[in-house]
């Protein structure tokens, strides 16, 4: 059984007092709630990571980066290895957000890399894929995601692959109010899941966890978490406010 997952993705948002408290009203609200029933993780940016991981160290809620970089050490300017994520107690780490292939200009190469080093790192990766606007479009929404999860699980065991959540955002929804349709989103994580049985097998297929990511609210989680192969949600701009992000981890209950 797939234990449903809720992260937030703070961005370049909050600062060191709002970090803290963000994460600590989140934490007094979904008390009662995460845990159990539902795996919980708020990725704040680098620099309010330590604070946030110890304002809720107490809690069952995990805490998260949104990126990394795939070497150990060494002369890498501005970059931040797994080891020390995990050192801080970072127990995930997004990899390939749209923000970081279509802003940075991040490849899947480069992506997989990252996907690589968190896991040896002994970090929970979280793979994020999705088209452009364009893309879906000229109907090639199988073809790009398709290619983005090949790409970004290549070279990986099966055994390594477990450790992957994987996050199917279409960028024309995210932080743009557009949500794809609880129907729209499915086909895409049936393929998703498909494609896995292809590449691994049904097993892990059927284990692993496909997270729906773009302008998630509270008052479209509980249809998207309804959908057969939508595990979890990535919440961007909701997970800033802590009532509308502790609605959203209840509609995944
Ligand atoms: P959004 O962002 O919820 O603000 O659309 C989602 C994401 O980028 O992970």
């Amino acid at each position: 059984m797939r234990k449903p997952f809720v992260a937030g993705n703070w961005k370049m948002n909050t600062d060191s007092h709002s970090s803290v408290n963000l994460a600590k009203a989140i934490v007094s609200a979904s008390v009662e709630i995460a845990g159990e029933s539902v795996a919980v993780a708020v990725c704040p940016p680098f620099v309010y990571l330590q604070a946030v991981t110890t304002a809720i160290s107490t809690s069952s809620i995990a805490v998260g980066a949104q990126d990394l970089y795939y070497e150990q050490k060494g002369a890498f300017t501005g970059e931040i290895s797994a080891s020390m994520l995990k050192d801080i107690g970072c127990a995930y780490c997004l990899c390939g957000h749209s923000e970081r292939r279509h802003v940075i200009g991040e490849q899947d190469e480069l992506i997989n890399k990252k996907v690589t080093a968190a896991i040896s790192g002994g970090l929970l990766p979280i793979l994020c894929v999705g088209e452009l606007l364009e893309e879906r479009q000229a109907n090639k929404t199988t073809e790009v995601v398709t290619r983005q999860i090949k790409n970004g699980l290549a070279g990986l065991s099966v055994e390594k692959v477990s450790a992957v959540t994987l996050a199917y955002e279409p960028v024309w929804a995210i932080g743009t109010g557009l949500t794809a349709t609880p129907q729209q989103a499915q086909e895409v994580h049936a393929l998703i899941r498909g494609l896995l049985a292809e590449m691994y097998d049904s097993h892990l297929a059927e284990e692993i966890r496909i997270l729906y990511g773009g302008s998630v609210k509270p008052g479209n989680a509980a249809e998207l978490m309804g959908q057969r192969d939508i595990d979890g949600l990535l919440v961007g701009g909701a997970s800033l406010n802590a009532d509308d992000f502790v609605a959203i981890i209840q509609a995944a209950v």
